[in-house]
């Protein structure tokens, strides 16, 4: 099931420059299927629980400010090679390294603040859909 699904956050400083439907065009565009998505402001425990796994980062302090800055649009995204496809789509972490066309590419404004969240792997892709999203609210 995981195999083709991967997750998504648009991060709040995306959010908020009104940047949400463009981001969601462009992975629409690419042939993702949206299975769940919702707008939602984590708290700081939520982000900082989200990202548990980079605690010991010198820079995770700052990265749980600003993911719990403001509301960010979680989505479960389907497609055949998702998780790798995403990460593809999205371009690298720093956007002065990703490549044309991507979504970083285009909206992130520094490594820190770079507009999109993909999963790493499908483990990861179904720990984190289930961190956002119960049974229900994902479509068949
Ligand atoms: P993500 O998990 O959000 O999809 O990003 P990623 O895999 O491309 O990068 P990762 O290494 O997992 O880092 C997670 C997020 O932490 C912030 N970051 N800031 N200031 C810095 O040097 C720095 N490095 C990473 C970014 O928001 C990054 O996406
Ligand atoms: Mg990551």
């Amino acid at each position: 099931m995981a195999t083709n699904r991967t997750f998504t956050m648009i991060k709040p400083e995306a959010v908020a420059a009104g940047n949400a439907g463009k981001i969601i065009d462009m992975i629409i565009e690419a042939g993702f299927k949206v299975k769940a998505m919702k707008l939602r402001h984590l708290t700081k425990e939520e982000a900082g629980k989200f990202y548990e796994v980079h605690a010991e980062r010198p820079f995770y302090g700052e990265l749980v400010d600003y993911m719990s800055g403001g509301p960010i649009v979680a989505a479960i995204l389907e497609k055949e090679n998702a998780v790798a496809d995403f990460r593809a789509l999205i371009g690298a972490t720093d956007p002065a390294e990703a490549a044309e066309g991507t979504i970083r590419k285009q909206f992130a404004t520094s490594k820190a603040e770079n507009a999109v969240h993909g999963s790493d792997s499908d483990e990861n892709a179904e720990i984190e859909s289930n961190f956002h999203f119960s049974a229900e609210e994902i479509v068949g």
